[in-house]
């Protein structure tokens, strides 16, 4: 893999796989028509797929198959669009478009928007474990379920939501607008790469370098979600731009200003990419996905 052309290929082939499997874990469920309706539609919607292709990239960095990553990639993306669907809420950040349609209360209402955002999250575990794959073993997806929970409740994706909604029209530290970044983005974003070295049977200290970079990565990545709500284009993003100035929440355009939000956002896109380095695996996809999170548009 050498060019853009070929990154972007590789790209649409993960979201094409994982996209084929995701409405099958719905259509699989025996429950009231309204909620699977709900949880398809934000799961089908759309989105750029960026957690599964990190478990993909990850598992290519060490040359293992990347089918392995296929239910956590789907366990993940469950996750990931529970917390969408909830972060959309009127009473939080109440917004009316997510992967360029209607949010989900809108369509379904408030009620149904929660418990399929609650079904998608509960859910997502039995996909984790319920998969057969000949090379993956019960006590390695222990250790993912152990990563998951971790990463998404209170220690990390919620906790991180918990801290941004008290931070609203408050005048957060540096330091504070990090732990919500850390958290509220970045701990899905390093289970993804964690996971797919713990597939690939990664050594301490590769999974600490892998770690490290996920950090740093997280962070870019929600510094550049910052920077989009501000200078994006709606039709692009499929989600409205202007959302967080309406919330009065400090992001780090509004703490830094936007230059300096752009240099901490090129700091730690240059930190993710020398961890890879250090890491020791074949890690071009890696780089690449680092290049894109820095440069993204939508
Ligand atoms: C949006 O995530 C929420 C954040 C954590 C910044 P994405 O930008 O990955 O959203 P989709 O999945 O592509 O829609
Ligand atoms: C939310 O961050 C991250 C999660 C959903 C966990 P944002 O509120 O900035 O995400 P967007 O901009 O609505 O996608
Ligand atoms: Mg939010
Ligand atoms: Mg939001
Ligand atoms: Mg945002």
């Amino acid at each position: 893999m050498v060019n853009g052309v070929e990154f972007q290929a590789y790209t649409a082939g993960v979201k094409a796989r994982i996209e084929k499997e995701l409405p099958l874990i719905v259509t699989k469920l025996s429950s009231p028509p309204a909620l699977l309706e709900a949880m398809n539609y934000s799961l089908t919607a759309g989105g750029k797929r960026i957690r599964p292709l990190l478990i993909f990239a990850t598992l290519r960095a060490f040359e293992k198959e990347e089918e392995m990553g296929v239910p956590a990639a789907c366990a993940v993306e469950m996750i990931h669009t529970y917390s969408l669907i909830h972060d959309d809420l009127p009473s939080m950040d109440d917004d009316d478009l997510r992967r360029g349609k209607p949010t989900n209360h809108k369509v379904f209402g408030e009620a149904m928007a929660i418990l399929a955002g609650d079904a998608l999250l509960t859910n997502s575990f039995q996909v984790l474990t319920e998969a057969a794959h000949p090379d993956v073993s019960d006590s390695t997806k222990l250790k993912l379920v152990l990563e998951l929970a971790k990463a998404a409740g209170a220690e990390g994706m919620v906790g991180g939501q918990a801290a941004d909604m008290e931070g609203e029209q408050k005048a957060l530290s540096l330091e504070e607008l990090e732990y919500i970044h850390k958290n509220k983005t970045g701990k899905l974003l390093s289970f993804c790469v964690r996971a797919g070295a713990i597939l690939a049977d990664a050594s301490k200290e590769q999974l600490e370098h892998l770690h490290q970079f996920s950090v740093h990565l997280g962070l870019a990545f929600q510094i550049r979600d910052d920077i989009l709500d501000i200078e994006g284009n709606e039709e692009q993003l499929g989600k409205p731009v202007g959302s967080d100035t309406e919330n009065e929440k400090t992001t780090y355009p509004a703490l830094l200003g936007m230059e300096e939000a752009k240099r901490k956002l090129r700091f730690h896109i240059d930190q993710a990419k020398q961890c890879l380095w250090d890491a020791n695996v074949q890690h071009e996809v890696l780089e690449k996905i680092c290049t894109y999170i820095e440069e993204r548009e939508s």
